[in-house]
């Protein structure tokens, strides 16, 4: 139990001090982290007043255009990281893995990112995130490469996003719940508003790109039109429907009040050759993680997220994450 109001530095040193021969670079890694965070949530609520919407004109490993924040907040993250407590780092943003300078001494940590999830919302003035996952590098690895990242979901040893909406809110798991701390501004820290978050096993509100649906696979067109059929229909409930288009932002209102999060396979993606639209090590393994330790649940639809054994840095899968009951039936309908 922690006093609400405690600053996320005090949570940091407090549950550092439960670690028995903890060396505190762990502690300095999430410090380095939410020191980005600050940053990155200073530039967004200044936006256009300091030129950084629009496009940047390139694109990214995985095609996709890049926004000018992408690129300036990757930079922030790779800035704070570069303190020698991380081993090496990976983002959404870079083609390969970023192993630090070697004048800097090397930590024991891999870190992953999505350095601006929702990007294309940066535009519009629409809450975006920033999503990171933490992970041992393998003993005895000085320089990392990419397959010391191919690890699954189960050995990250936290996980986290901050969300820049009205307000920023960090919210973090170590494997020992999920605990939200909201940037207080005045003092510039974050401070501990919601312990020990639960996702409400039961829903009424999904979030689906419903413009994809004629390419969806038959299980997931007979879960969403058994919602849509609401109180006449077999759910015998009526259901709403949220589409922000920012991950952090619909994981944020499932972990406040509930609901279920799908970005499905589907046969246009297929046809592409791709496996999903969103990246298991930069958002799936890291939210899944997240809304696990919340007593939610986060599949492919298919199997646990977590137990995915990645075989590429950009790796893509398809998500369903949530409330329990709701995350059970879909993905039974998908196993049936
Ligand atoms: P990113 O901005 O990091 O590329 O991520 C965007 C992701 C995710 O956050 C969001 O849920 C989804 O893409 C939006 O997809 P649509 O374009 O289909 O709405
Ligand atoms: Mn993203
Ligand atoms: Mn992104």
């Amino acid at each position: 139990m922690y006093q609400i109001g405690t600053t996320l530095t005090q949570f940091i040193l407090e549950e550092q001090r439960k670690h028995a021969g903890a060396t505190g670079e762990f502690s300095c890694v999430l410090n380095d982290i939410a020191l980005a965070c600050k940053k990155i949530a200073a530039l967004t609520s200044k936006g256009d007043l300091i030129g950084v919407l629009g496009s940047a004109g390139s694109e990214n490993v995985q095609g996709e255009e890049q926004k000018k924040m992408d690129i300036i907040t990757n930079d922030v993250m790779i800035e704070a990281l570069s303190r020698g407590h991380a081993a090496a780092l990976a983002s959404e943003e870079m083609d390969e893995v970023y192993n630090l300078p070697s004048n800097i001494p090397r930590g024991h940590y891999l870190v992953t990112f999505d350095p601006l999830d929702g990007s294309s919302n940066m535009d519009v003035n629409v809450s975006v995130g920033t999503i990171f996952s933490i992970m041992k590098a393998p003993e005895g690895v000085e320089n990392p490469t990419a397959a010391d990242f191919m690890q699954p979901g189960t050995k990250q040893v936290a996980a986290g996003y901050c969300l820049y909406g009205p307000s920023a809110i960090m919210v973090l798991t170590t494997g020992n719940g999920v605990n939200m701390f909201t940037l207080d501004k005045d003092c510039g820290e974050f401070l501990l508003t919601r312990e020990d978050v639960k996702i409400p096993a039961d829903t009424k509100e999904f979030a689906i790109n419903v413009s994809n649906q004629r390419y969806w696979e038959p299980p997931m067109q007979r879960y969403i039109s058994e919602c849509l059929l609401g109180v006449e229909g077999p759910r015998g409930k009526d259901f709403n429907m949220r589409w922000v288009a920012s991950m952090v932002a619909e994981i944020h209102r499932i972990l406040t009040r509930g609901g279920i999060f799908i970005y499905p396979m589907d046969s246009k993606m297929k046809a592409a050759g791709k496996t999903g639209k969103l990246r298991l090590l930069y958002e799936a393994n890291p939210m899944g993680f997240i809304v696990e330790q919340a007593g939610g649940m986060a599949t492919t639809a298919y199997s646990r997220i977590m137990e995915l054994q990645p075989t590429d840095l950009h790796q893509r899968v398809p998500v369903v994450m949530g409330s329990r009951n709701e995350v059970e039936l879909v993905t039974g309908y998908h196993n049936a």
